[in-house]
């Protein structure tokens, strides 16, 4: 059968996508990007805040003529709405054939066979608290970064706005020798940077292996060049963590340590766990490891504005913490009431005008601050890493790279060399032209910026100046 998964929210979901493709086609299905071919449609979807539910009911209702047309057969919802939301789902929205968890991942291939079998439609929401490895991702030969291994699953923080430990149930590390012979396994193909990925992956604890120990055994893989990691809780954040970011030499340094609110008693109510002075006290930490050094570093964060009860004065200390870190980027939120949350039924929530307000504040400074910040990179050599290469009559061919601190450089310093090469005009991405391929890591010389991006050129050797 041929089937189509498309994929709302976070990591995990692209990583799980992979996974459920994996399956379904060892049992003999056939993935395909053609809409009007498919046969079954999966969307994988998110919860962590009414807009991406909303999303999410805006494309379930969009797939209905394709239903109504014949080819479609099977709808289903998977990941962390259908695990929320169950059979309130098949019961509000009739065409839908399939609704799973997070957890059921492992029973697709059952399922499917289910509903070829006429039964319909199918609710399981079993698995998320059993203990089960990972299924690996299906294997592709394209080199596309990112590329995610995960390490751990689940989340034991229940932070008390957020549904991910009702979606995905509790934490479970995996085993580190499937994680490195999974990670080996990309190098080989030649992938030179991975992204470890998990809910809060320096909780990792396996057997006495924690996060800075996996961290050195991933860094001494032969071959790997560059190695990322998110998201991490500023509570299980320690000092071997930051020393094993600024001595292990392939592990980047890129920081995204979410804060949510800068008022302690904001942080409270969330139940994060840690303190407005105890997050700042690991920040600088984190920054003194690289006081001597020219190499570029980044902190990043998360934060919610008009969390229940937040005054005025509270959301004000968040702005002075923004101040104070001066963040790189930040990823910022209006509190999304989820029902079954505590939050959801706290007092004095805030009313959306004012959220709208809170927020509209904080992206104004965190865009001025990460101006300045980009600004800074004015003049320097830095290092990238070719992430995409297009080629279009307009621009010639383009580069898009990224620093080791994660951040994007866009280069088109082939636009006048490639002028007189073939190049397919309809073809916006063909990364077998040009003078860099995907994966290349080179020198760029930064030489315009927004808030937002970072332009370059190629340094040649020849100009690279080495004390
Ligand atoms: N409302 C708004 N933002 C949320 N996040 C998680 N739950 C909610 C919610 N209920 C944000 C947090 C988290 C990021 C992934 O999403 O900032 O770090
Ligand atoms: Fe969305 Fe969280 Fe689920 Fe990821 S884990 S899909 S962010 S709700």
């Amino acid at each position: 059968m041929k089937y189509h998964i498309q994929s709302f929210g976070c990591q995990m979901n692209v990583y799980d996508t992979k996974s459920l493709m994996g399956l379904l086609n060892s049992a003999g299905h056939e993935f395909t990007d053609n809409l009007d071919e498919a046969e079954m449609i999966l969307l994988n979807t998110c919860a962590i805040r009414e807009g991406a539910e909303d999303r999410v009911r805006g494309r379930i209702g969009q797939l209905k003529r394709f239903k109504d047309r014949g080819v479609l057969q099977y709808l289903g919802v998977c990941g962390c709405m259908g695990q929320k939301e169950g059979r309130r789902l098949t019961d509000s929205v009739s065409f839908l054939d399939l609704v799973m968890g997070p957890g059921a991942i492992g029973n697709i291939v059952s399922l499917v066979d289910r509903l070829q079998a006429g039964e319909r439609p199918l609710i399981d929401l079993s698995g998320i608290d059993d203990y089960f490895d990972e299924i690996p991702p299906v294997e592709t030969d394209e080199i596309t970064y990112p590329r995610f291994v995960s390490i751990m699953r689940g989340c034991d923080k229940r932070c008390t706005y957020c549904i991910v430990p009702y979606t995905r149930g509790g934490e479970h590390s995996r085993d580190p020798r499937i994680i490195l012979q999974e990670a080996e396994s990309l190098v080989q193909k030649g992938f030179k940077e991975i992204t470890l990925i998990g809910q809060t992956v320096n909780s990792y604890s396996y057997d006495g292996v924690h996060f800075a120990n996996l961290l050195e055994m991933v860094n001494d893989i032969p071959g790997i060049e560059r190695i990322r990691f998110a998201t991490s809780h500023p509570g299980s954040a320690t000092r071997d963590m930051f020393d094993a970011m600024a001595g292990l030499d392939h592990v980047c340094e890129q920081l995204h340590l979410p804060v949510q609110a800068g008022s302690n008693r904001t942080l409270k109510r969330m139940k994060r766990g840690y303190t407005r002075e105890e997050y700042l006290e690991k920040i600088a930490y984190f920054r003194s490891l690289f006081k001597d050094s020219d190499i570029p570093i980044s902190v990043t964060t998360d934060i919610i504005v008009g969390f229940p009860g937040e005054t005025e004065e509270e959301f004000e200390e968040t702005l002075d913490l923004m101040r104070e870190v001066r963040y790189d980027a930040a990823f910022m939120f209006k509190f999304s009431p989820r029902r079954g949350t505590p939050a959801a039924e706290m007092p004095d929530q805030v009313d959306e005008v004012e959220k709208s307000r809170r927020l509209d504040r904080l992206i104004k400074l965190q865009q001025e601050v990460s101006k300045e910040v980009n600004q800074e990179f004015l003049g320097k050599t830095i290092e990238v890493m070719i992430e995409r290469v297009s080629h279009t009559l307009k621009h010639g061919t383009t580069y898009e790279a990224r620093m080791r601190t994660g951040r994007i450089v866009k280069l088109d310093q082939d636009s006048k060399l490639d002028q007189d090469s073939k190049f397919d005009q309809d073809s916006k991405f063909d990364q077998d032209s040009g003078q860099h391929q995907v994966g290349d890591i080179l020198n760029v010389a930064v030489t315009r910026c927004t808030s937002y991006s970072l332009y370059g050129e190629p340094v040649k050797e020849e100009e690279i100046y080495v004390a």
